[in-house]
This record gives structure tokens, C-alpha cells and sequence, in this order.
């Protein structure tokens, strides 16, 4: 694979060329990209030697020393060439850039012009990791899907001992090797998802509903598309941005949802029911208004269609993940759910974990009986983690056979 390494100013750049050896061993053609402050700490050649390349330093020609540059757009043919960009040291400038889409030098204008898979090893003085702004900066990146190689604790070369060594290079490899493994490996799936609330009318003004976000939802659309597959988005009302490629299918009512996912199903290869569709709807919406009045309003509501279980029973080779939102006995819920909906793989979370927030920790119930937790992280990384399972799930599926 063509990975581009990018090489920030800090004092563990002399660590990227650690990296950089080991990235080759792996296999991988490496193209190194150092910022000017980078150069402070290690000279251009020491990488050059290393990958048998060219080292890019800088945007325009008058800054690349040794004439790197093949032409006037080579930050876009690196952002084409390249399967992942991996940068370490990622000082905390980088990331701030990085985050705010701030692009004045190669790397940077790089790092937009890309479109794969992104790791960052930050590395820096305890108090600038642990400052707002960078864990802000750090919380958007890993919510694009950008795999963040946590720094280890220990002693800095600033005098402090706390977090912010630069990971262990073959640590970063590996991480590398996890991002490259995962990029294709949806291609030639239809994953259909389903995404947020829906609104059930009580009046032409009125409706019930829930407090889902779509978060979860959209971040599965996102994780899917990055992998290669193609994606169908059948959405709930949100506030969110849809994914870039998704189709989006925007629905109101369970009714609606229900209709739209059956419509498509037959083209997809897994479907994951992240919605938090409305279990109870009323059935006959008035057609005005309902004014105001002082005496009281009972309403009496149907229960909506179970799309879950109907997909399940409809379901053949596909594979299908449900969702559940509990606030007691989780996994034997779960667990219960999983059965009754002829799931592959549940995922469920606690309501007040869940809902709004970008990060969660939810645990995965899988029909192997296999029951795994996973740490809170950002729903982004989660939704990888939930595929990772799937296709390891769709193995032993397919092997015991
Ligand atoms: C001796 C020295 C060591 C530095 N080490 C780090 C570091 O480890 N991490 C970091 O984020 N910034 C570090 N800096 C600050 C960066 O070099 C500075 O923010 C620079 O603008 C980063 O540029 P770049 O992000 O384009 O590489 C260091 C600066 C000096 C002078």
C-alpha cells in the first residue's frame, strides 16, 4: 500500500523514522511529508534514505530543497496515491489545522484534499495535550473516523512526567495496519440504515416522538461508506449533515420508515436498525387543529408496526443488527430481543447513556451467544467496531455451516 507519512515539529520527530522503517518492512510504500518546524528536528535526507523517496517539504517549489516536487498539484496526486495518511508526531497544531480545515502548508492542504482512512499520533507536552482546545480538536477528528494512537505517560522532554510520549512506533504500525485492513473490506455490500426518531401527528401540529439524535445512525452511514460499501440512509427527522455518498431516504412515521426500508431491502447485504422508531401511533390524525381548551385531552394510541421483527422474518442470508435502549437489565433484554427479532447482532445501551451525546459505551450481543463490551468511545469508532464484529460474526456464521 502507498501510505503518506506525515512528520510534525516535535521533539519525537526523530521517532517517525522508527516509523517509517517498520511501515516498510510491512510491505508499504512510504511517502514522507514534513512540515517546516519538522525540519527543525530532522533533516529531509535521513527519510529519504530510509523509503528510497523523495521527501516532500514544502507547498511551493522554492520550499522544497531538493526540488521534490513533480508538479504545481502534487498535495492532490499524494492525496490520490495514498491508501491512508498516518502522521506522527500530529503536534497540536497539526490537529487544531486538521480539525478547523485550516490548509497553509503541504501537509494540510493535503490532509483535506484526502479522502481515506486518516491516522493521527499526537505527541506533546502534558498540559498542551490535556488543554481544551487540543481534546476538543481530538473529539472532531475521532469523529470523522480518524483513528487517534493515544500518547503513553511518562517522562517528557520538557522536564514533566504525565501523558504525551509519542506512542510506541510499532504501535502506530499496527494501528496502520488495523486502518488499511478495514478500508475496502465493505466493498460490494448495500448496507441500508435506519437513523433517528420518527414523529407520529396528534393534529396537524402536534406529533409524538423521541429524544434520538440520529447520531448513532448517521455515524454507522459513515463508517459503511468509508469501508466501500454503498449505503442507504432511511432517516428520521435530525439535525445532522448526511454523510457525503449516502442515499438519503428522509421519512416522518414509523408508517413511512416501514415502508421505505421494505422497499429497499432486497438490494441490501446487511441492515442495521439504529432508528428509534415510535411504538405507538394514533391512528385517526384529526384533520384540524385541536384548540385549546380546559378540559382534559385523552388519547388513545395503537402500537406501530414491528419493523425489526418483520425484517427478521424476511430477512435470508442478510445480516441484521437491532438496536436496543434500556434502562435496566441490558444484556438479558438484549439478549431477549436478539431471539424474538431473529437478529444477528444487538447492540444495546443505556437510554440515558445514549441519546444526543457523540460518544457512547454500549455492549454487542451477537447470535453466537458471544456477548462483548466495548469501552466508551465516540459513536464514530464504535460504528467500526460494530462492522469489525459483523464480518467476524459472518465468518464463523458461514463456518459452522
Ligand atoms: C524544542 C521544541 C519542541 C517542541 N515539541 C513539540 C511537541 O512535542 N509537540 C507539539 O505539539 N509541539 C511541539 N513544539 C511546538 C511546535 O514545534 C510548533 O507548534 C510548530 O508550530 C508546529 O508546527 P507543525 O505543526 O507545522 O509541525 C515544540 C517546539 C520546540 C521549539
Amino acid at each position: 500500500m502507498n501510505v503518506a507519512l506525515g512528520v510534525g515539529g516535535g521533539i519525537a520527530a526523530y521517532k517517525a523514522a522508527e516509523l517509517a522503517r517498520l511501515l516498510m518492512e510491512h510491505g508499504h510504500s512510504v511517502q514522507v511529508v514534513m512540515t517546516r518546524a519538522a525540519q527543525e528536528f530532522v533533516r529531509p535526507l535521513t527519510f529519504a534514505a530510509l523509503t528510497g523517496r523523495k521527501v516532500i517539504t514544502g507547498l511551493f517549489p522554492g520550499e522544497n530543497a531538493a526540488d521534490t516536487l513533480d508538479s504545481a498539484t502534487e498535495h492532490i496526486r499524494v492525496a490520490q496515491e495514498s491508501a491512508l495518511l498516518v502522521v506522527a508526531p500530529a503536534t497540536a497544531d497539526l490537529l487544531a489545522k486538521f480539525a478547523h480545515g485550516i490548509a497553509d502548508d503541504f501537509l494540510t492542504t493535503m490532509y483535506l484534499a484526502f479522502t481515506g482512512p486518516v491516522v493521527l499520533a499526537p505527541a506533546m507536552n502534558s498540559n498542551m495535550w490535556r488543554h481544551e482546545a487540543t481534546q476538543r480538536n481530538l473529539d472532531t477528528l475521532r469523529g470523522r473516523g480518524h483513528i487517534v494512537v493515544e500518547p503513553e505517560e511518562g517522562p517528557l522532554a520538557c522536564g514533566m512526567v504525565g501523558p504525551g510520549r509519542l506512542a510506541d512506533p510499532a504501535r502506530i504500525a499496527e494501528a496502520v495496519n488495523t486502518a488499511i485492513a478495514r478500508t475496502r473490506d465493505l466493498e460490494g455490500e448495500c448496507v441500508l440504515v435506519t437513523a433517528g426518531p420518527t414523529q407520529e401527528p396528534l393534529d396537524p401540529v402536534r406529533f409524538i416522538s423521541n429524544r434520538s439524535s440520529g447520531k448513532m445512525g448517521y455515524a454507522i452511514a459513515a463508517a459503511a461508506l468509508a469501508r466501500g460499501a454503498r449505503v442507504i440512509l432511511v432517516s428520521g427527522p435530525v439535525h445532522l449533515t448526511p454523510p457525503a455518498g449516502a442515499e438519503l431516504i428522509r421519512v416522518e412515521t414509523a408508517a413511512e420508515m416501514r415502508r421505505a426500508v421494505l422497499e429497499r431491502l432486497p438490494e441490501a447485504t446487511i441492515v442495521v436498525k439504529a432508528a428509534a422508531v415510535a411504538d405507538y401511533y394514533l391512528a385517526q390524525v384529526p384533520s384540524q387543529k385541536r384548540k385549546k381548551s380546559a378540559a382534559r385531552w385523552s388519547l388513545e394510541l395503537d402500537p406501530t408496526p414491528d419493523i425489526l421483527a418483520e425484517l427478521g422474518q424476511i430477512k435470508g442470508d442478510r445480516l441484521l443488527v437491532g438496536f436496543a435502549a434500556e434502562t435496566e437489565n441490558l444484556v438479558a433484554e438484549a439478549r431477549r430481543k436478539l431471539q424474538a427479532k431473529n437478529c444477528d447482532m444487538l447492540v444495546a445501551n443505556r437510554v440515558e447513556e445514549a441519546f444526543g451525546a457523540d460518544d457512547n459505551e454500549i455492549t454487542l450481543v451477537l447470535r453466537t451467544g458471544e456477548v462483548i463490551e466495548l469501552p466508551r468511545a465516540s459513536k464514530r469508532e464504535l460504528a467500526d467496531k460494530i462492522f469489525d464484529y459483523l464480518l467476524q460474526l459472518r465468518l464463523s456464521l458461514h463456518a459452522a455451516r
